[in-house]
């Protein structure tokens, strides 16, 4: 197999989506290259392959993965991504999304590694002006983590033209779901995300979901997003690999279903993939969410050939509930 010939370093492979990525590549036949410094990410979350623990700006370290390795291509996983946390610490993000990511960058320029994927977000986007959302909707970011996304997706086009980097800008809506061999699953502390939290009061251990505001401009004033299973994600990364292996061009895509729910939504299908009652509370909105984000992810289906295989609701809170299950009995 092709891929077989092909080291792939994942960076922050021992978070949510980059351990499933790890998971994936392997299966693939791909040889894989794990850096995470474990401050957000397991240890236990990357299921083969080399781990190394460290730091993605040190240069150091990358020097000798880089020397160590024949890596192909980098994934970069190794974000924080709270956005609340984003406005009141803004230095953090900063840094760590994009003063670090230049170093990683700087390190693979220096050895000559030019194929890159980077995992960026729909909240480049700031609020939306038209939904669904393609990728010509202007950048308008309204928080440090979506401005450090844009920036980084600014910076990986310059290098493009002086350095002659190719690179793919994957830009998520709402990543969600498990592992569907129920091996893996998201593990965020604190979990800020709607499903897993949904699940949790599902489960008893939280006694309820709180729904931040119940009067915005939409059907059930609840709002609505775009949630996307965590495999097509990975399947995803997997196209845009095979892309620059094939010294195929840069590009950047939006990865969604095209389809939203909204919180409401998505409470009544946990309900019913769970079967339990679950408690909810209705609480004030919360800071500088969009009422609605949706993907038009044409591009993607065209230009990269995917085809989400998880696209529905029940699927995605299916496998999400399989690992809250797993997670609750440990
Ligand atoms: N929500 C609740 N109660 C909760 C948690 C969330 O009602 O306890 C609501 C939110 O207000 C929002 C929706 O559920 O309307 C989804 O919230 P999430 O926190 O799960 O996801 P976001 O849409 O806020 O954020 C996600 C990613 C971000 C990314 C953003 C846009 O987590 O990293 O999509 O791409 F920036």
């Amino acid at each position: 197999m092709a891929t077989m010939s092909h080291t792939i370093l994942v960076v922050g492979g021992a978070g949510y989506i980059g351990s499933h990525m790890v998971k994936a590549l392997l299966a693939e036949g791909y040889r894989v290259v794990t850096l995470d410094n474990l401050s957000t990410g397991y240890r236990d979350a990357v299921v083969g392959g080399e781990f190394i623990l460290g730091d993605m700006n040190d240069r150091a370290l990358l020097r000798a993965v880089f020397t160590d390795h024949a890596i192909s291509a980098v994934m970069h996983f190794a974000s924080y991504i709270q956005v609340g946390e984003s406005v009141t610490a803004p230095s953090k993000y900063y840094e760590n999304n994009v003063t670090n990511t230049l170093a990683l960058l700087d390190a693979m320029m220096e050895k000559n590694i030019r194929r890159f994927i980077f995992s960026s977000s729909a909240a480049v986007y700031g609020n939306p002006i038209r939904v669904p959302i393609d990728e010509g909707h202007p950048k308008a970011p309204i928080n440090p983590y979506g401005r450090s996304k844009w920036m980084v997706e600014q910076i990986l086009s310059d290098y493009e033209t002086a350095y002659g980097l190719k690179s793919i800008s994957l830009r998520y809506f709402n990543a969600a779901g498990a592992d569907p061999g129920g091996q893996l699953g998201e593990r965020h502390e604190p979990e800020t995300h709607l499903i897993p939290l949904i699940l949790q009061a599902a489960s008893g251990r939280r006694p309820s979901i709180s729904i931040f505001g119940n009067d915005y401009d939409t059907p059930d004033g609840t709002c609505i997003r775009d949630y996307v299973h965590v495999a097509d994600l990975c399947q995803a990364h997997g196209l845009a690999l095979q892309r620059l292996l094939q010294d195929g061009a840069s590009g950047v895509f939006n990865l969604g279903n095209g389809n939203g729910f909204s919180v409401m939504e998505v409470i009544r299908a946990a309900r019913e993939v769970t079967g339990k009652d679950i408690t909810l509370e209705i609480k004030n909105r919360r800071e500088g969410d969009p009422p609605r984000l949706v993907a038009d992810s044409t591009r993607a289906i065209q230009e990269l050939a995917w085809r989400p295989r998880f696209a529905s609701l029940s699927a995605i809170i299916a496998d999400a509930w399989a690992w809250e299950r797993r997670l609750q009995s440990h």
